[in-house]
């Protein structure tokens, strides 16, 4: 079987005929940023919201963007075309090699530019319908979580508490509030109103999240962007987590504890159906173009 085929440095390959220098910075020094791209029936999810955040990361790194959002746009179509169905389209763009050992950032070096498909695993209907377990800990991560980094570490090492329990997500808790997941954004209900934490420097601002508030507002679902303390978590009616890949997940479940009655609320199922009605207007989009 031939691998499948992923984008580097401008031309399509192989996946497994594409090597990456060691003196990379990406490799040396967890020196990039990336993006994550939800793709239903070979069309973008918000394709340009990903690229525009993929600038912004950059321009706190750096690091001069090798593409403009229209180039980069044509080139997930260049290889989405080689990928049908849903994906998640994967961008990294590093700093770049070969470069020498030394934390000052180089002059003059060309970023290595990587993209990759992988299929697309929508959460399946039972993890929609009875909602997830999470469990919380310490947000030991950096204060520049804004950034779309590939320096992942402190998030890897989260996700791996979720995982040695048994849960889907750790909720990360810092100075007494709420800030995100190790790979998601979250949402806590009480009373009838939405609460997301504010999208500053001590999360990344999801796209997915972005799309809920707009999602929430033209629903007419109250949603507040506020600081969310840690004892909300208890005392919430729902709380939901959102990305590219888990869309909007209830959470059920937390440090072994009933989320409100434990069932998906109300507003969950709400915004889900928001959420897959905004996915079904693209698809039809799609087909009128
Ligand atoms: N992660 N917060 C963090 C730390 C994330 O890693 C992600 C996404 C999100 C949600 O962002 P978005 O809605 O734009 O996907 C929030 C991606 C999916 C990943 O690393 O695989």
């Amino acid at each position: 079987m031939t691998a499948p085929i992923a984008h580097f440095n401008g031309e399509l390959l192989p996946i497994d005929r594409i090597a990456i220098s060691p003196l990379d910075r990406g490799f040396i020094f967890g020196d990039g940023v990336y993006e994550v791209i939800p793709v239903y029936d070979g069309v973008m999810l918000r394709g340009r919201e990903h690229f525009e955040r993929l600038q912004r990361s950059m321009d706190e790194i750096r690091l001069a963007n090798p593409h403009s959002i229209e180039r980069w746009l044509a080139l997930g179509r260049e290889l989405l075309a080689h990928h049908p169905g849903n994906q998640s389209l994967y961008i990294q763009v590093t700093r770049g090699a070969p470069a020498k050992r030394d934390h000052v950032m180089p002059k003059d070096l060309a970023p290595t530019v990587f993209m990759m498909c992988q299929p697309l695993v929508t959460p399946s209907r039972e993890v929609v319908d009875n909602g997830v377990a999470c469990i919380t800990s310490e947000d030991f991560r950096w204060k520049k979580c804004h950034i779309k980094s590939t320096s992942l570490l402190g998030n890897v090492m989260a996700r791996q508490l979720s995982a040695d329990a048994g849960a889907m997500e750790t909720i990360l808790i810092r100075d007494g509030f709420v800030t995100e997941a190790s790979s998601s954004n979250v949402f806590v209900v009480k009373d009838g109103v939405v609460a997301a934490s504010p999208w500053d420097n001590l999360i990344l601002l999801g796209i997915t999240y972005d799309l809920l508030v707009r999602l929430a507002a033209d629903g007419g679902v109250k949603l507040e962007i506020r600081a969310i303390a840690e004892s909300e978590l208890g005392a919430a009616d729902e709380i939901w987590l959102t990305s590219s890949t888990k869309e909007v997940l209830a959470v059920t479940r937390l440090d072994g504890r009933s989320v409100g009655s434990g069932k998906p609320g109300p507003l969950f199922k709400r915004m889900h159906a928001l959420y897959q009605e905004y996915k079904a207007e693209l698809a039809r989009a799609r087909v009128a173009a």
